[in-house]
């Protein structure tokens, strides 16, 4: 389950279990003696730390390129493919004929290696000649609205012509849009166009073109189209992705990974100061790590600006000297300039506009600080075995950081001798919702001395491109143990956070939010993140349970000829219960993880009363194979009914493969 070993897991299961549970070996029949539920308010067991639910991301699935980046054409900067334009092609109606090649001798700027060269050798109306794009699996059209082309452009002399630029369906029947540019000259101009939509009809299989009907030769750059973005920002982010993100209320976000972070090779790692700027300054860079050309359009600032628009912190992940596919450069001196980046990425986060970065952001746009509580040094070090620098290496960070901005709390990606991080950055990933309902108690006997932790990626990996709900009850299972610990666990985030589902986009099966090139979805697990951030509370009510059943579980057996495990008592039900102390609600989460009904008795103490209407809301489906998707995308979402007859002591029925949340509000 987890990348580490796991040697106190016997334990954790021997203390989930307790001496109350009930071994049941098949799935169990209805429960008849309810379980008795038993908070008691006026203990607070531990503060809910208000950073608890955040989200991670990196470029995974095409999180960006065809997904969160507003960007609709595949390779605006014709790179990614040695000689080749890849993702563009030559159109020729009826006589028209000519020649498209990237073109190394006219590049727009030293950072663009290569323009596409487009030779027209015959055209005229009707006989146009040009070059196309299909976009991410498709460019979405809308009714009435409004798109952005813009590119670089330049002609050979002799070439006088008009550039039509449309979105056409790509059997070339219908011009969704089209609009005209002409006066191009020697030189490199950019030109911008809107592309206005009438009553069409939505649709996805288009293609963006940008032709002429007389002979000559021009050269592209920076093609490039935007929709409607969220908060109309230029170059931003997608707005139902967004909207599905600002739904969750996430606290934070942890970027920009993961491996995407790190890359194999120094030259392939995420180099925050490569994309910053005018879209048309950024080199890109081969995503090596998930095998796909980034053009960095969604670059540090889009990180930040991202975290603004969900009004949630950053948590920004330095690169600290260790690759997936290199030597990790040991620390000392070697390392000492990628601590100095770290500083200085720090200081274009947060520092003044009379600091050097801090002037740098505000020359891209935006002049206020951004405020930074976190920084991560690194991504998953704990595969740095064989040379085992990351002690060290950490230690180097630490110090630096620590030195000049001594309020920044450090998190480190596994344990570490040589410093105190001030949080731990633990990952699990699960094939089996069983093995997180068994680790459920997995923080119940942290050293609350030690550092904070941070979950900055987990997920119960059940069903592709996205979760099931037989996952989510996993990941709901394991949630409410972190919750219950949350004076410990301070922050938490589900990964990935994105997939693109059209075949051959996703290179991590099992992701929070599924999306084509027109619609988006959020799997049973997203609901799940959701309703536990909504109904958080700020203290966490000391509570016991008795009665409740346990199934009978077979962990498979581990690679390498080894004996099969022996089975496990895993619990049928989980439970938690915070409080907001300001409005005295009670939030109490319940995991029903059986195929069949269970009645709970809930007795409140601690509390003068309990109003007798509440809210439940509740995530179920008949299976738990259910699952949302692209042609399903609310089959399994949370229904909020008002519960009556409610008091310091009631019976509430949890039906099968359920997640609840039951709003109380007490006195
Ligand atoms: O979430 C997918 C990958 O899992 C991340 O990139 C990495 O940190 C982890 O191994």
């Amino acid at each position: 389950m987890n990348k580490r070993s796991c040697p106190l897991l016997a334990l954790f299961v021997s203390v989930c279990l307790g001496p109350a549970a009930r071994a049941q070996t098949a799935a169990p029949a209805p429960v008849a003696t309810p379980v008795v539920i038993q908070i008691d308010a006026s203990k607070i067991a531990a503060p809910v730390s208000p950073m608890l639910y955040g989200l991670m991301t990196e470029e995974i699935n095409y999180s960006y390129e065809g997904g969160l980046y507003g960007e609709l054409v595949r390779n605006r900067t014709f790179q990614g493919k040695e000689g080749t334009p890849d993702f563009w092609s030559l159109v020729q109606d009826a006589d028209g004929a000519g020649a498209m090649a990237l073109d190394p001798s006219q590049s727009l700027n030293a950072t663009l290696p290569s323009s596409l060269k487009l030779e027209i050798t015959a055209a005229a109306p009707k006989q146009r000649v040009g070059i196309a794009n299909p976009g991410f699996w498709g460019i979405p059209v809308r009714p009435d609205t409004s798109y952005r082309v813009s590119f670089y452009a330049k002609a050979a002399p002799g070439f006088s012509g008009t550039l039509t630029v449309s979105i056409e369906s790509n059997d070339g029947a219908t011009v969704q849009a089209s609009a005209q540019v002409s006066g191009l000259t020697a030189e490199w101009q950019h030109y911008t166009v809107a592309l206005t939509t009438g009553k069409v009809a939505t649709s996805a299989a288009n293609q963006l073109v940008i032709a002429a009907q007389s002979p000559g030769t021009v050269w592209f750059n920076v093609v490039s189209l935007f929709p409607p973005t969220w908060n109309d920002r230029p170059n931003g982010n997608r707005r139902d992705l967004m909207q599905l993100l600002v739904d969750m209320k996430p606290a934070f976000l942890r970027f920009p990974g993961g491996n995407y972070l790190q890359g194999h090779t120094l030259a392939t790692r995420f180099d925050w100061k490569k994309t910053l700027g005018d879209i048309a300054q950024r080199p890109g860079h081969r995503n090596d790590a998930w095998n796909y050309w980034s053009t960095d359009g969604l670059g540090l600032l889009e990180f930040l600006l991202w975290c603004e628009d969900m009004n949630a912190q950053p948590v920004l992940g330095v690169f600290a000297g260790f690759t997936l596919r290199g030597v990790p450069t040991p620390p000392g001196p070697e390392l000492q300039p990628f601590v100095q980046e770290a500083l200085e990425e720090i200081e274009y986060v947060t520092g003044d506009t009379n600091t050097t970065w801090g002037a740098r952001r505000a020359q891209d746009g935006h002049p206020a600080p951004f405020k930074l509580t976190y920084v991560e040094i690194g991504n998953e070090d704990f595969f740095d075995r064989t040379a085992g620098t990351y002690d060290g290496r950490f230690a180097q960070f630490f110090d630096a950081i620590k030195a000049k901005y001594p309020t920044l709390k450090v998190i480190a990606t596994t344990a570490v001798k040589s410093r105190t991080p001030d949080v731990v950055d633990d990952h699990f990933y699960t094939r089996a919702a069983q093995v997180f309902q068994s680790d459920a108690s997995h923080y119940d006997d942290t050293d609350r001395k030690g550092p904070k932790i941070f979950v900055g990626e987990y997920a119960t990996r059940i069903g592709s491109p996205t979760p099931n709900m037989n996952a989510a009850l996993g990941d709901a299972a394991y949630l409410i143990g972190m919750e219950r610990n949350a004076d410990v666990v301070i922050m938490s985030a589900y990964a990935p956070l994105f997939t693109n589902v059209n075949s051959g986009a996703m290179q991590w099966p099992t992701d929070l939010i599924g999306y084509d090139a027109l619609t988006s979805y959020g799997s049973p697990s997203y609901y799940v993140q959701k309703m536990f951030s909504h109904n958080r509370g700020d203290v966490v009510l000391a509570g016991h349970a008795e009665g409740i059943a346990t199934r009978e579980w077979q962990p498979p057996t581990p690679r390498g000829g080894q004996e099969a495990p022996p089975p496990k008592q895993v619990p049928t039900l989980f439970y938690g219960a915070t409080r907001d102390t300001q409005t005295g609600t009670v939030y109490l989460k319940l995991v029903n993880a059986v195929n069949t009904p269970q009645t709970v008795r809930v007795e409140l103490k601690g509390v003068a009363a309990v109003e007798p209407d509440g809210l439940a809301i509740v995530l179920s489906s008949a299976s738990p194979t259910d699952t949302n998707s692209i042609t399903e995308p609310t089959k399994i979402v949370p229904v909020t009914t008002k519960v009556t007859g409610l008091g310091t002591s009631f019976t509430q029925t949890l039906v099968p493969n359920s997640v609840t949340v039951l709003q109380l509000q007490t006195r």
